[in-house]
């Protein structure tokens, strides 16, 4: 993987540099979905995207709920602690397969992209971090829960900060792998990507 220019980093950037938008200029977002190469990979991709953006704001909430009242730490802890591990695991195998099968075969057929899947790749690396630390804190915060109310309000305080993190984090990357991806799929199609 090559160096990325400190302008690109996940957590600063505002979308993909100008020379990775020329398919996504071609295709922009409001015509994806009435495109006839849509169907298969692209939708399989939008929709495990959609996936973990929903799955991000419920946990969102969920923590917001309980910092506000509106669950005890009994009923937040039973309903957060299978979310997130599922959230996680998921992440964590999309990546993978994204890294190791899809974006070498994309960086292949679209020579002009390969920086873009290099910046993707960089970013999986940042949420994999990312990740463990969201993992040590949820459990920092879980033990809290049975501690006092200081407690319990500081490790709360340490995990929103955590999770705000990472979901704006993942919202970034989501928006902008999306843009790099689903314009490919539509103008090469499935089958030259190496499909489903
Ligand atoms: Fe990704
Ligand atoms: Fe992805």
């Amino acid at each position: 993987m090559d160096d990325i220019d400190p302008k690109l980093y996940l957590e600063t950037r505002l979308g993909l540099p100008e020379d990775l938008r020329f398919l996504v200029e071609k295709y922009p977002r409001d015509s994806w979905a009435g495109h006839r190469n849509v169907h298969g990979m692209a939708s399989m991709w939008l929709q495990r995207h959609d996936m973990f953006r929903e799955l991000g704001g419920i946990l969102t909430g969920s923590i917001a709920d309980y910092r506000e009242g509106r669950t005890d730490a009994r009923g937040f802890a039973q309903f957060f602690g299978p979310r997130l591990n599922f959230f996680l695991g998921q992440l964590d195998g999309h990546h993978n397969i994204e890294d190791h099968h899809y974006f070498p075969i994309f960086a292949r057929v679209e020579t002009r992209l390969k920086r873009g899947f290099d910046i993707l790749d960089a970013d999986h690396h940042l949420i994999h971090d990312a990740l463990e630390m969201n993992a040590q804190t949820a459990n920092a915060f879980l033990q809290a829960l049975t501690g006092d109310t200081d407690a319990q309000h500081y490790a709360a305080d340490a995990y929103a900060d955590q999770n705000s993190r990472l979901v704006a984090m993942l919202a970034r990357h989501l928006d902008d792998e999306e843009d790099l991806i689903i314009p490919l799929i539509l103008d090469k199609g499935d089958r030259e990507l190496g499909g489903y």
